[in-house]
């Protein structure tokens, strides 16, 4: 059907691909934190296992609200690995990461999602989707505290 909610096709547009990019760049970030989970090691094992546990399971659950979010402004969501793959910046690590290590690479990777954010929530609000502009106004703020929470690792 067509939808009627007062944005244009443009704006829809603009913000679908905000929107897909930033569920890339999620699905990629969380498939780091399961990887760095499974293979953490170290004095800090059980405490960082932990700590990932916790950080992959928000951000699968966020996956969701990302493709749900694309569903609403009336558009289909890309769903597979190669499309992922495309629209993603998150990079890849493929050797196994010292404990300390996979925690600065993290802190990285959230860092540059949250100044991502921080111009898309612009962008959105600029083409008229308040609801988008509202919904990664809150994603940044999760994204902000897991920020902080590896960071303050790596603090003395
Ligand atoms: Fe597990």
């Amino acid at each position: 059907m067509k939808i009627n909610i007062g944005l244009t096709k443009a704006s829809t547009e603009k913000v679908v691909e905000i929107l897909s990019h930033y569920l890339a760049d999620s699905y990629y970030l969380y498939l780091k934190t399961h990887n760095f989970h499974w293979n953490v090691t170290g004095m800090h094992f059980q405490n960082l296992h932990k700590l990932f546990d916790e950080q992959y399971n928000a951000l699968f659950a966020s996956l969701d609200e990302i493709a749900e979010r694309i569903r609403s402004l009336g558009e289909f969501v890309p769903g597979t690995y190669i499309q992922m793959k495309d629209l993603t910046c998150i990079k890849e690590t493929k050797e196994i990461q010292k404990d300390k290590e996979m925690i600065k690479i993290l802190l990285d990777d959230h860092e540059s999602v949250v100044r991502n954010l921080r111009n898309w929530i612009e962008e959105a609000n600029g083409a008229g989707d308040v609801g988008t502009g509202d919904f990664l106004t809150a994603r940044i703020e999760e994204h902000e505290k897991i920020a902080w929470m590896l960071r303050s690792h790596l603090e003395d």
